[in-house]
């Protein structure tokens, strides 16, 4: 399907996209996406919160025996992201358009994704929206299941209190994740830890950034 976007730019997501309000009702049971790649017999990796889809374009030719998922709640940002992995004909990518909380909580299958990205998740300061936060007790308890034995949560911000609240939640989920240093994406420039777009972005404005991995335990 084509979309005309504000600025008059035309995306293109066929084949590449996924819309999440065209899944089975989850009653129905959990869905496998490793299905939605041409080689579904690959490791899964999945990123929320794409944005423009940087990070996908620039790690997945790196490693096209891996499959990447990207999941983008903004509809304007998921099309331009769905439109330049068409762009760049990726076969080991494909984007959903959803939540990505709802997806994993109420679709996605256990134990399938080798890594989960989080890269400059919204750090919704207010505290009445808090609970819209990406990171929860309840997400990491998600994460968990999603995961494969010794899968990993790779997590970078530039927002000070997202991050505490990072730290406190990493605390009180020792029991199911061991944190580690985070090491960097290959694909990043120079001085670059992820190489994103709001990575880029925050690093003209001088911000810091605070990162970790979280590998998953049992
Ligand atoms: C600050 S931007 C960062 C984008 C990209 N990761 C980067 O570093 O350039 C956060 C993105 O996450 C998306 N997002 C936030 N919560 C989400 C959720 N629950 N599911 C899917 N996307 C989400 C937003 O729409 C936005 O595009």
């Amino acid at each position: 399907m084509t979309h005309r976007l504000s600025r008059g730019k035309q995306t293109d997501t066929q084949g590449y996209g996924i819309a999440q309000s065209e899944l089975p009702p989850f009653e129905e049971g959990r869905i496998d996406p490793r299905v939605w790649f041409e080689r579904p017999q690959l490791p899964l990796q999945l990123e929320i919160g794409s944005g423009k889809g940087t990070f996908l374009v620039q790690q997945a030719p790196r490693y096209p025996d891996v499959n990447f998922l990207g999941i983008e709640r903004s509809p304007e940002f998921y099309r331009y992201a769905a439109d330049r992995v068409r762009r760049h004909a990726l076969p080991n990518v494909r984007m959903l358009h959803g939540d990505a909380v709802e997806f994993i909580r109420f679709w996605c299958a256990d134990e399938i994704v080798e890594v989960l990205h989080l890269y400059f998740s919204d750090p919704w300061p207010k505290t009445r929206h808090h609970k819209r936060r990406v990171v929860q007790d309840a997400t990491l308890k998600d994460f968990h299941r999603i995961m494969t034995a010794g899968g990993e949560l790779h997590l970078v911000t530039d927002h000070e209190v997202l991050w505490a609240w990072c730290e406190e939640h990493a605390t009180r989920a020792e029991h199911l994740f061991e944190r580690r240093p985070f090491d960097g994406v290959e694909s990043a420039g120079e001085g670059e830890i992820v190489g994103s777009n709001f990575e880029r972005k925050y690093q003209q404005e001088g911000r810091v950034f605070r990162a970790m991995t979280l590998v998953k335990r049992g």
